[in-house]
């Protein structure tokens, strides 16, 4: 229980955390989604800890999946969904694109858009990938396509785009989906589906997939991966453990050939990712030894009812920070007022959050996206989340008996949902360890570093922050292409 004097305090810390890190929240608002759900757990207490089968496949049959086995009609969608030109492309656009909507309900009340973009080279041989961002409630559009590791970055006029010469669809064939409905363009005409939660964005993302494959059938045999960062910590679990629960019995066309998730500076739990938090902040030179040790003594990460002093620490603590990009802690910060951008192939635009929502914004992009006109945002205000695992390691546990291979990956330089929280959360499962820590090769320098557990693999990104494409491109482009040909990153510089 919270006396009133605690959840002041939590209160404060809120406000605090949002008005210090309001420049940050501005270019990615992923985490601050985050945040607010686990302040609202620690006020309401809502703790839906559970991960039995129960949980994500109750009440959940196959009858919205769409039974429109027409051909033609469906080939029909398709060819309508295709892009013909994102207004501002460059020129040299090798690959196709694909935008527009898939209903998930009986009713057709939800519509979940994605945006779909092929490799250029022998698309029909590569493996597809569905890229996930978290929030809750964040655009895997606007950040994991436009931002992250998609093939166009927007430019600083927000009118133009330029290639991304690390776009992932280099490698694969590239899926985005705004889920659940509610967030970017996907929506419901029926608001009361806005009140959602962990559940049912598993549920209506595996009814999406099904459906998506009768518009794109030559994908339904294609080995398929799922990938994603921060609260797809707990998205690409579950939906792993949906489809993988479902395929049970299945004939093999209705099967999902599923055959790995990679999760980037993952929300696995709740406890062990906030005590990962406070340490990287005193280990990486952002905190005092006072505030670090007036942590460990009072804050016990052991539930959300923390004491008085606790609270009063972790606010300490945030001012400690400072106004700095917590989601890459030696990034520049966005300033909108000066003119001295360096967008370029490496740098990182810290405004492209600005120029993106912008971009977005515009008629003639909505248009050629197929799209009804939308006041679209990064993240959806829309949104009342319901339910959210404390930990979703049981999960990822569960997961990792299932033969398909498991890769936790994260920035180091990230302090929201830093690498000392990934690490607490997987040294908490006990595994066996396969292939000792060592590092791994991009070219000629160290990409980071890698341990191979039982069933489980860890990844470290050398510099790159929360969103890991966006920092380091090439290394998260050398990174995931091990990852989808089943083997670890170079182990030397040869
Ligand atoms: C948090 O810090 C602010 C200013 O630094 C202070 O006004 C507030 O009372 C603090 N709250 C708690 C619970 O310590
Ligand atoms: C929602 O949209 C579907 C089709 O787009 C329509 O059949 C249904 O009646 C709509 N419902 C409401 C409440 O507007
Ligand atoms: C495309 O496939 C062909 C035939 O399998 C192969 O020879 C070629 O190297 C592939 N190209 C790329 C870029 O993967
Ligand atoms: C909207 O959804 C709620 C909850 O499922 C349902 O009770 C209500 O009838 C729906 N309204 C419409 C107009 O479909
Ligand atoms: C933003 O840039 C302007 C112009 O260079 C400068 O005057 C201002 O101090 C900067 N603001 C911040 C918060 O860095
Ligand atoms: C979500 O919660 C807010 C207040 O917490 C409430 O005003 C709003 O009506 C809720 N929305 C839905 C869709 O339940």
């Amino acid at each position: 229980m919270f006396t009133i004097l605690s959840q002041k305090a939590l209160l404060w810390s809120l406000i605090l955390l949002v008005c210090h890190f309001a420049i940050s929240c501005k270019a990615n608002q992923q985490s601050e989604y985050l945040y607010k759900l686990i302040q609202s757990k620690k006020s309401q207490e809502k703790d839906f800890s559970s991960h039995e089968e129960a949980y994500y496949l109750s009440d959940f049959s196959d009858e919205y999946v769409s039974h429109e086995h027409d051909v033609e009609q469906q080939l029909r969608l398709k060819e309508a969904d295709k892009v013909k030109a994102l207004p501002g492309q460059p020129k040299g656009v090798d690959f196709d694109q694909y935008a527009g909507y898939i209903s998930v309900d009986a009713k057709e009340n939800r519509k979940l858009f994605y945006y779909f973009v092929e490799s250029p080279l022998n698309s029909s041989t590569k493996p597809l990938v569905l890229w996930l961002n978290g929030g809750p409630g964040c655009s895997s559009f606007g950040y994991g396509a436009m931002q992250e590791l998609g093939p166009f970055r927007v430019n600083s006029d927000a009118k133009t785009l330029s290639l991304n010469k690390h776009a992932w669809n280099k490698v694969a064939n590239v899926l985005f989906l705004e889920s659940p409905a509610g967030v970017g363009f996907s929506y419901s005409n029926n608001t009361s589906d806005y009140k959602v939660g962990d559940k049912t964005t598993a549920r209506y993302s595996y009814i999406f997939l099904r459906n998506w494959f009768k518009r794109f059938p030559q994908y339904k045999t294609r080995d398929f991966f799922i990938a994603g960062e921060s609260y797809a910590g707990h998205y690409i679990p579950q939906l792993a453990h949906v489809i993988l629960s479902k395929n049970k019995g299945k004939k093999s066309l209705e099967i999902i050939n599923l055959k790995g998730i990679a999760v980037g500076n993952g929300w696995i739990d709740d406890n062990l990712c906030s005590k990962g938090m406070y340490d990287y902040f005193w280990t990486t030179a952002l905190n005092s030894d006072e505030t670090h040790n007036g942590i460990q003594k009072h804050c016990h990460f052991k539930s959300y009812d923390e004491s008085d002093e606790c609270d009063e620490y972790q606010n300490i603590s945030y001012n400690e920070v400072g106004n700095i990009d917590i989601y890459n802690i030696y990034a520049p910060v966005c300033n909108t007022s000066t003119t001295e951008t360096s967008p370029s192939e490496n740098i990182f635009d810290p405004c492209s959050d600005d120029y993106t929502t912008s971009y977005l914004n515009q008629p003639k992009v909505q248009e050629a996206l197929h799209v009804k006109a939308t006041k679209w945002s990064p993240c959806s205000n829309v949104l009342n989340w319901t339910d959210s695992p404390t930990s979703i390691l049981p999960t990822i546990n569960g997961l990792r008996s299932s033969g398909i291979s498991i890769w936790l990956f994260s920035g180091d330089t990230d302090g929201r949902v830093p690498i000392t929280s990934t690490r607490y959360s997987i040294n908490s499962l006990n595994l066996p360890i396969h292939t000792a820590w060592r590092p791994w090769y991009n070219y000629k320098e160290v990409g980071g570093y890698l341990i191979g557990y039982k069933g489980l693999t860890l990844l470290t990104v050398r510099g790159a922050g929360h969103m890991v494409p966006s920092y380091q491109p090439q290394r998260a482009l050398t990174m995931i292409s091990s990852f989808l040909q089943g083997k670890l990153p170079p182990k030397s510089d040869s």
